[in-house]
């Protein structure tokens, strides 16, 4: 009786204190549609950074669109968690006309720490130049000190031929960029090793402005396969961090062309040597194409790795460290789009659990639109830490 009462006695006040269960504030949200007197409506490759350094927790966005005239990234920003957008500022590319070609495949980041003269809290937003004629590919990277509002001209990290997919062709594709050891890495997709129809590789610099040579991260002994489209979440943090590098296969053996794969290894800049796993759900579906991973520390002990891919509007979730027996496909919202490379960023302030997918059309659409969304991470949440500087 005495236990009875307790218990009655009690529970009312442990509902009352339980905190009220993370939802999504939204889950398709308008970015940009391309105004109606564009000639060109196509949008593709949404990708977005979270500003945390100072704290501001604004979030930029950026995305392939063929604005007329003089070829352009637009940068659009959110201050409520990517409810809302509006337009920042254009990133001009500015050592070639690259009118009526565009800016392919861009990339946001922020800096973490200092690197040369630039500082920490630095936007750098890179991307792959094509000119008017379309006979060059080129890894351009600009900075912003002033959080987005205006950009300048650092360096070209690495310059292909004409952009053409055919084994035998030497373009470069596809930045990502990362930070790690005083050195930023910027990691591409790359044609042009002749034992290598596609390799995927990265080079490093100490200053932004001088590159290192171009050192492998996932090259096949099979000269037909074609690795393609890295990204890298770090996984776990501190001394015990590692890293796991996403792509996709071109030309793959099997059912599945472009099955996502994945290497982990103690650093981002040695990839070279590690395994290469495929990933298979236990349903066993089989993602494919342009996939995009983060981490979060939230959802379980070894936290949960979050991958999206261009496929499948789910997305697959591993909580053992990247064990390839444990990808779990989970279920998300009906509106949440599926799209060519759609991208994922961890939201701050949601003790980890929220993840917001950046859609930006599906590859090649005449006529598309960008659009974000949020998603919850199943499991527990980590404490809600106050914004850290830098981290
Ligand atoms: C498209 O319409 C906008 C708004 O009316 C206008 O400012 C812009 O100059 C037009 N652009 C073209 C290419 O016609
Ligand atoms: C760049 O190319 C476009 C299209 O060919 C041309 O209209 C424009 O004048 C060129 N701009 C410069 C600065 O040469
Ligand atoms: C693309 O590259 C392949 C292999 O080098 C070449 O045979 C083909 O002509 C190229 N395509 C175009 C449109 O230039
Ligand atoms: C290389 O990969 C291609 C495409 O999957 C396959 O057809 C070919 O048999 C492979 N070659 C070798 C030597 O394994
Ligand atoms: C998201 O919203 C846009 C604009 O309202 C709509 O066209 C699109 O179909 C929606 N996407 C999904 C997957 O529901």
């Amino acid at each position: 009786m005495l236990l009875r009462a307790t218990l009655l006695y009690l529970l009312p006040l442990t509902l009352a204190a339980a905190p009220s269960p993370i939802t999504p504030d939204f889950t398709n949200v308008t970015v940009f549609t391309p105004p109606i007197n564009w000639t060109s409506k196509g949008t593709s490759y949404a990708r977005t950074v979270v500003l945390t350094h100072d704290c501001s927790n604004t979030i930029l966005t950026t995305f392939t669109a063929s604005p007329p005239g003089e070829a352009y990234l637009p940068v659009f920003q959110s201050n409520d968690q990517g409810k809302t957008w509006n337009e920042l500022s254009r990133i001009y590319f500015s050592t070639q006309n690259y009118t009526g070609g565009g800016i392919w495949q861009p990339f946001l980041y922020e800096l973490p720490e200092k690197v040369g003269k630039f500082p920490a809290g630095t936007i750098l937003a890179s991307g792959n130049g094509i000119p008017g004629g379309f006979s060059s590919t080129n890894i351009e990277l600009h900075a912003s000190t002033d959080k987005g509002k205006t950009w300048q001209f650092v360096s070209v990290v690495a310059t292909g031929t004409a952009p053409n997919t055919t084994n035998g062709a030497t373009p470069i594709w596809e930045p990502f960029l990362l930070y790690h050891d005083g050195e930023l890495g910027v990691f591409y997709s790359d044609q042009r090793d002749p034992l290598h129809g596609q390799k995927l590789a990265h080079q490093q610099s100490r200053d932004l402005v001088s590159w290192g040579s171009v050192i492998n991260d996932v090259a096949m002994s099979n000269y037909t396969l074609r690795p393609g489209m890295t990204t890298i979440a770090q996984i776990g943090e501190g001394k015990k961090a590692r890293f796991m590098l996403s792509y996709e296969l071109g030309m793959a053996p099997g059912l599945v062309d472009y099955a996502v794969g994945y290497r982990i290894s103690d650093s981002p800049f040695t990839f070279d040597g590690a395994p290469d796993m495929q990933l298979v759900a236990t349903d066993g579906t089989i993602p494919a194409a342009g996939p995009y991973t983060v981490w979060t520390p939230a959802g379980g002990p070894q936290g949960t790795i979050v991958v999206s891919d261009s496929t499948y509007a789910q997305v697959f979730t591993n909580t053992a460290g990247g064990d390839p027996k444990k990808w779990i496909k989970q279920v998300v919202g009906k509106n949440q789009g599926v799209s060519y490379t759609r991208s994922l960023t961890l939201l701050p302030d949601a003790q980890g659990k929220k993840v917001l997918f950046s859609n930006g059309g599906y590859y090649g659409l005449s006529a598309a639109t960008v659009t974000a969304g949020q998603w919850v991470v199943p499991g527990d949440a980590v404490k809600n830490t106050k914004c850290i500087p830098g981290h």
